[in-house]
């Protein structure tokens, strides 16, 4: 039996693919196995939206080609999509394949390109995903922003590519039937779903379907533009049951001179309007956001004004990204760029300004009772199973035993260490789910 291992960067969007392709290779007839180990072919799904992402993937497909030098290495994703040439020249890569191709990457590998049905209409489905207690389930391409600092467009194509209803709910039954209880809804530009219909069907009727099945317990939506989050949506997440009281809202920047510059389409106050409804309307919320340091143009003042919205808002989570030039965008051609040292500092800040954050988020919520999927991985200095409550909380289990893996327990938190809640199962309705 051929083996084959994976490796992937970037974003769920991207890891979603990674499944698609895993699950093509399997039902060719590969043995998937660890990407440490000795394959017969390397898959390296690739990632460009900083130049740290160009440089990862280059890194890791010359280490695979290294590890067996007679292996196929196969480079796909955003990198492989921006730069085919660049990485046809390093040594042993034996296939470039586009974003839209990766799906068929067993019949690139057979030699049977000619089966591949390129037309729009088609869907793979996943029916599990590996190595993971949550299945992320795409359900948008593409995006129409055109924020002036981001490359994704280009990429992914620069229309919103619906997936119909029917089509997702059929990879969600799959997934359900293996024992998925939690789904996570991914799309590039996930907010826009639905914009491409024409029977004005959108992300909260997604919701509403998905909610209706069985296995099911908890829907999960990843990253989400704040323009996009009406106040539907919100009701919808706030009305039925298994939506997890959480969102992750990109920011940014908190100064408006920025979010112009940027072309992200709202203000600051509108920002933290949208986060105060939200709040209204789901008590206990998480809110998580993506804050860009070292944008060019960016001052102290600046950099001052996002630190403060930052703590007026009170996220419980930042993913901070330093601002990285990306050719072919309007913003790399802007004037006044920031510094490396500048925007490192600025970064550094930030990231202990959201751990802060988090361990007040964390601190709120203790006494509380709250229900954990556990997963199949121990962490921590005890060794403990974890999981994520509904409004994104990482909580390690100090009673859980294996057998819960996969399983809703409800925990009262007791204690907060490190990054990290401690919880322990309550007597009574111990499993949930
Ligand atoms: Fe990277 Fe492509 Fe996702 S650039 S962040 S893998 S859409």
């Amino acid at each position: 039996m051929p083996t084959a291992a994976f490796v992937t960067l970037g974003c769920k969007v991207n890891h979603y693919d990674t499944q698609v392709m895993r699950e093509a290779l399997k039902k060719a007839g590969y043995h998937l196995v660890n990407p440490d180990e000795i394959a017969d072919v390397y898959v390296i799904n690739t990632c460009t939206v900083t130049s740290i992402g160009d440089r990862k993937s280059r890194q890791i497909i010359r280490r695979l080609s290294a590890l067996n030098p007679d292996a196929t290495v196969v480079v796909t994703g955003c990198y492989a999509e921006r730069r085919p040439d660049e990485i046809k020249n390093i040594q042993n890569v034996a296939l470039v394949l586009s974003n839209k191709d990766k799906p068929f990457i067993d019949k690139f590998l057979n030699g049977l390109m000619n089966e591949v049905q390129n037309e729009t209409g088609f869907y793979p489905c996943i029916t599990s995903f590996d190595d993971q207690t949550r299945a992320l389930v795409k359900i948008e391409e593409g995006c129409d922003s055109m924020c002036t600092y981001c490359i994704v467009p280009h990429v992914r194509g620069c229309t919103i590519r619906s997936r119909p209803i029917d089509s997702i709910l059929q990879e969600v039954q799959a997934l359900a039937k293996n024992g998925y209880k939690e789904i996570v809804l991914t799309g590039i530009h996930l907010g826009a779903y639905g914009k491409d219909f024409t029977n004005g069907s959108g992300l909260p009727d997604v919701l509403k379907a998905i909610s209706a099945f069985d296995g099911i317990k908890r829907i999960r939506l990843s990253s989400i533009e704040p323009m996009d989050v009406s106040d539907e949506l919100i009701n919808e997440i706030s009305r039925l049951p298994k939506c997890a009281h959480h969102l992750h809202i990109s920011l940014q920047s908190g100064s408006d001179k920025i979010l112009r510059l940027m072309r992200r389409g709202y203000t600051s106050s509108e920002f933290e309007n949208l986060v105060n409804r939200i709040r209204l309307a789901i008590p206990g919320v998480g809110i998580s956001t993506d804050v860009m340091v070292g944008f060019p143009g960016e001052t102290d003042q600046d950099f001052a004004e996002t630190c403060d919205l930052i703590s007026r808002v009170r996220f419980s989570r930042l993913h901070v990204f330093r601002y990285s030039p990306r050719e072919g965008t309007p913003a790399a051609k802007f004037p006044d760029r920031v510094p490396d040292r500048v925007s490192s500092k600025r970064s550094d800040e930030v990231i202990a300004l959201g751990e802060r954050l988090l361990r007040e988020f964390y601190s709120g919520m203790l006494g509380q009772y709250a229900d954990v999927l556990i997963e199949d991985t121990r962490e921590g200095k005890d060794n403990l199973l974890a999981g994520f409550t509904s409004n994104y909380a990482r909580v390690l289990v100090v009673d859980a035993t294996d057998d819960l893996v996969n399983s809703i327990v409800n925990v009262k938190l007791i204690r907060l260490e490190d990054d990290h809640l401690i919880g322990m199962q309550s007597l009574k309705d111990k499993i949930i789910a």
